[in-house]
């Protein structure tokens, strides 16, 4: 279809640069759906984080209880969807490139509908109708639920808008359709929302209050994933250590340490990961929950944003640097093999040149195998926004983040060059990037190991593999025995 429509082939080049949102369909995605088809297809791309790609595949499921089926070619579908994220300027400069496309499409197929999701719909609500002309439906986080009827009333013409948040909400009761999936890792929301109000932050505002979903729900879909073959959860929540739910039958509270635990009881094969950890909340229980059990996996994301304190404080992060440091020293004293990555904000309102220097040092004292590393984006309606003005310049801030990346990936390659001899159990996720002779996989500290491939190894299975090589990014290796 794209190769005799000179405007479809210019899209089709967008859409193959576009790779990042691009989501891909597995055949058993279809496998739990009862309702049959109406005949009518939806088109899904997601930005942002983890959870965003997560609320996808509940968005993706109640579509198809309504007879919609996913298609992964937008210029088949009848509605396409954008899954969106306010983090940065950037990100939501990227969405509205992608909403000019979709434009595009809507003037080649009239009667297509398109619909905002997630954060940005969040945030710029009604606001979003007049600016995007060509939008139809606008639907924050907590309204998935009212996706089918805005459905219904975009296709009698009409424009909505839901952006309710809601303090219940967790869709515990969706079974999410897994989109872009390997079969073998898999995401589990636990909690949504955000309580901590970091100054540089837009989540509170576009994912409201936090609520921790009924933790036999979340037992059930890691027991259902391990059933279906997968070998890999992760957990996640904006802040997964203040993760508590009372039982309102007994009023038993369960913590995110009984949480982990009960997770890992799903089956000794069955791995499970979590993120994001908050420096201020990670506690020692946790710790040595990770310890006691080997399918917990050994590694840690704990954001420090900035290393120094007085940035720390007007970040509102409510934690110092001795502090993160006491945590980072607690890891590895508890969990002595543990990993830990981390996310960094480079020029942050006010930041001066030491407070800068103190945030690379943390990158070496730290010992980070990796991290995320940003400039900082101002965001209306943030306390740093009203409180601070963004008065670091971005000739600055560039080159900070260009010192924090420089060492960052001195720490990684060293971190990485330290693994060379050992052996690592990995859980194969599938064939290299480059090859098909060679398998990925990551051990449990998370780190991408590619080796060649072996006879009756499968996706999905682990191997003993001994690294070879290393490179800042990955690691090489073979497989062996322990
Ligand atoms: N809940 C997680 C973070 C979620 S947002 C936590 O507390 O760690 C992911 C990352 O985006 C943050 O850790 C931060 O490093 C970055 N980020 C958030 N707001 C930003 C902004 N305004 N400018 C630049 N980076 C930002
Ligand atoms: Fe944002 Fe802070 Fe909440 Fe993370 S903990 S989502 S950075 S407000
Ligand atoms: Fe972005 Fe929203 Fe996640 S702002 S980072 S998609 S919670």
């Amino acid at each position: 279809m794209y190769d005799n429509n000179p405007t479809l082939v210019g899209i089709k080049k967008e859409i193959d640069e576009a790779k990042q949102g691009q989501v891909f369909y597995d055949e058993k995605a279809l496998a739990n759906v009862e309702k049959p088809s109406n005949g009518k297809h939806f088109y899904i791309e997601s930005y942002g984080c983890q959870m965003n790609f997560s609320d996808s595949e509940i968005v993706a499921s109640i579509l198809s209880e309504v007879g919609y089926r996913p298609t992964r070619a937008m210029e088949e579908a009848d509605l396409i969807l954008v899954n969106t994220c306010s983090i940065r300027e950037k990100a939501e400069e990227t969405v509205r490139q992608r909403l000019r496309i979709f434009d595009k499409m809507k003037r080649q197929r009239p009667g297509t509908m398109v619909g905002v999701l997630g954060c940005m719909a969040e945030r710029l609500k009604a606001k979003f109708l007049e600016e995007e002309k060509l939008v139809d439906m606008v639907i924050g986080p907590d309204a998935y639920r009212d996706l089918p009827n805005l459905v219904a009333g975009a296709e009698e013409g009409e424009r909505g808008v839901n952006v309710l948040l809601s303090r219940e909400e967790t869709y515990a009761d969706i079974s999410p359709m897994r989109l872009d999936s390997n079969g073998v890792s898999a995401f589990i929301s636990i909690m949504r929302g955000c309580n901590n109000m970091c100054s540089f932050c837009v989540v509170p505002f576009t994912r409201g209050r936090e609520r921790s979903r009924d933790c036999f729900s979340i037992v059930s879909e890691a027991q259902d994933l391990y059933e279906r073959g997968y070998r890999e959860v992760t957990l996640l929540g904006q802040n997964v250590d203040s993760y508590r739910w009372e039982n309102p039958e007994t009023q038993e509270v369960v913590n995110f340490a009984n949480l982990l635990e009960m997770v890992a009881l799903v089956h000794p094969d069955m791995r499970v990961r979590f993120s994001t950890s908050h420096p201020k909340d990670i506690t020692d229980e946790v710790l040595h929950t990770i310890a006691r059990y080997e399918n917990i996996c050994k590694y840690i994301h704990l954001p420090v944003q900035s290393g120094n304190s007085v940035v720390l404080e007007r970040m509102n992060r409510t934690y110092d640097r001795e502090w993160y440091m006491e945590r980072v020293q607690a890891i590895y004293r508890i969990i002595p093999e543990c990993a830990i990555s981390s996310d960094i904000i480079a020029g942050f309102c006010g930041e001066l040149e030491h407070e800068h220097k103190e945030t690379v040092s943390m990158v070496e004292w730290a010992n980070y195998s990796m991290s995320y590393m940003f400039f900082y984006s101002e965001r209306p309606g943030t306390l740093a926004a009203r409180k601070y003005p963004d008065d670091v310049p971005m000739e600055v801030k560039k080159r900070r983040l260009q010192e924090i990346v420089d060492k960052q990936n001195e720490v990684s390659l060293r971190h990485n060059k330290a693994d060379i001899g050992k052996t690592f159990k990995v859980l194969i996720e599938g064939d290299s990037k480059k090859s098909d002779r060679q398998f990925k996989g990551r051990n449990s500290q998370n780190k991408m190991i590619v080796f060649p491939k072996v006879n009756g190894l499968k996706p999905g299975d682990y191997a003993w593999v001994k690294v070879t090589g290393a490179t800042s990014a990955t690691l090489m290796g073979e497989v062996s025995f322990p």
